[in-house]
C-alpha cells in the first residue's frame, strides 16, 4: 500500500528537471532520507529499514550496475526487501542512471575502492580488493578456512586456518595475513595493493614463513578481470618467489577463468601449474558464489593433477540465508 502511494506520486509527477538529485528528492527520500542515510523507521513503516546509501562502506561496495539493477528491477529481484520498489516502468534507463549517479556521488571520499574493481575470486592469485568474507577452499585433500575482514577504505586483515585429511596430522597450520590497496582507478578499471603473509612454525609447517606479495586486478573492456600476483617467499633467508596470472570472461552469473602459477625456488626445479576454473555467483544479491576447477601441473616435478573450489559468503553484503 505504501509502496504503491508513494510510485504514484512519483510517477504522476515528472520532475521539472531530470537531474539525479530532484529524482532522488521525489521518487527516494520519502525512504531513504533527504541526505540518503535512511529515514527513522516509525516514519516509514518498512519491515527492513532502508539502507544508508550516503555511506562510503555501502555505496562503494557494489558496482554502479548493481545499484541500477535494483532500482529498475526492485529489491525482490536481487532478493532484498519487497519494500524497495522497482522503477523500470515509470522511470528512463537515463533517468535511473542519473539517481544512481547522485547517489553514488553522496561518497565523497576517494580512498574507498568501488565495487567495479571487485573481480571474481580466482584460485591462486590474490585479490587486490579488500574484502569482508568467509571463504572455504579445498585442494586435493587440503582445506583452508579464511576469514577476511575490512578496517576502513583500503585496508584488510586475514586469519587461516589449514586442515589435510591425508591420514596424517589433520590441522596443517594457521597463517595470518594484511593487505593494503595502494591504488585504484575507475576509469582505467585498474587496482593495485601490497600485502604481507605470516604463517608460523605449527601444524604441518616446519619453519615461520613470512611471505610479501604485490597484487593487481584490471578488467579490459568491463568484461576480461585479470588478476595477476607475485609473491616472495622468506623462510630462513629468501627461498622463492611465485608469480600467480589468470585471466576470465564475465558471461552473466559465470566466469570461466584460466590461471596459471609458476614457482621459482631458489634451489630446486621451477614448476607451472595451470588451473583452468569456473566462478559462479550462487545468490541473486551476489553475496555467495563458488568455483570449481582443475590444477594441472605442466612443468616441474610430476604430480598429480587435483580438484580446487571454493565457496566464498561476503558477510558485509548481507546474511547468509538474505539475498536469494
Ligand atoms: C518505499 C520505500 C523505498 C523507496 C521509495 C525507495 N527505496 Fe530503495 N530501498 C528500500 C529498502 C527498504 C531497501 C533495503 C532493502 C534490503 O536491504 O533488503 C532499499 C534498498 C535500496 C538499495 C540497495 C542498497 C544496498 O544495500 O545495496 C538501493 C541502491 C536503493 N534502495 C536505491 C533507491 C533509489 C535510487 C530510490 C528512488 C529511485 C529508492 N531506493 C526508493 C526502500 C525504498
Amino acid at each position: 500500500m505504501f509502496v504503491s502511494v508513494v510510485l504514484f506520486a512519483a510517477l504522476a509527477n515528472p520532475a521539472p528537471a531530470d537531474t539525479g538529485a530532484v529524482l532522488y528528492a521525489k521518487w527516494c527520500s520519502s525512504c531513504h532520507g533527504a541526505d540518503g542515510r535512511g529515514v527513522s523507521k516509525t516514519m516509514t513503516r518498512l519491515e527492513v529499514p532502508a539502507a544508508d546509501l550516503a555511506n562510503c562502506r555501502i555505496s562503494s561496495a557494489e558496482p554502479e550496475e548493481q545499484w541500477t539493477g535494483i532500482v529498475r528491477d526492485g529489491g525482490e529481484a536481487y532478493g532484498l526487501s519487497l519494500d524497495m520498489p522497482s522503477f523500470g516502468d515509470g522511470a528512463s534507463a537515463d533517468q535511473i542512471t542519473w539517481v544512481v549517479r547522485y547517489l553514488k556521488s553522496l561518497c565523497t571520499d576517494p580512498a574507498w575502492p568501488p565495487g567495479e574493481l571487485n573481480f571474481p575470486r580466482a584460485v591462486y592469485s590474490e585479490k587486490a580488493f579488500p574484502e569482508n568474507e568467509v571463504v572455504l577452499v579445498a585442494e586435493g585433500r587440503e582445506q583452508s578456512l579464511i576469514y577476511e575482514r575490512r578496517i576502513g577504505p583500503r585496508f584488510q586483515l586475514e586469519g587461516v586456518v589449514r586442515t589435510v585429511l591425508d591420514g596424517g596430522d589433520v590441522f596443517g597450520g594457521i597463517t595470518a595475513a594484511a593487505k593494503y590497496n595502494l591504488w585504484h582507478s575507475l576509469p582505467r578499471l585498474m587496482i593495485a595493493s601490497v600485502g604481507l603473509e605470516l604463517t608460523p612454525a605449527l601444524g604441518r609447517q616446519a619453519e615461520w614463513e613470512i611471505e610479501p606479495f604485490l597484487s593487481f586486478g584490471a578488467n579490459p573492456g568491463g568484461v576480461t578481470p585479470v588478476q595477476a600476483e607475485v609473491l616472495a617467499t622468506i623462510e630462513d633467508g629468501f627461498a622463492g618467489a611465485t608469480v600467480n596470472f589468470g585471466a576470465g570472461r564475465e558471461i552473466g552469473r559465470f566466469v570461466p577463468m584460466l590461471e596459471a602459477s609458476w614457482a621459482i625456488p631458489r634451489v630446486g626445479p621451477q614448476e607451472l601449474t595451470l588451473a583452468p576454473q569456473l566462478w559462479v555467483q550462487l545468490s541473486r544479491l551476489g553475496h555467495v558464489a563458488a568455483s570449481i576447477g582443475i590444477e594441472v601441473p605442466v612443468a616441474g616435478p610430476s604430480r598429480d593433477a587435483r580438484l580446487v573450489a571454493f565457496v566464498l559468503w561476503d558477510f558485509a553484503d548481507g546474511a547468509l540465508t538474505a539475498g536469494w
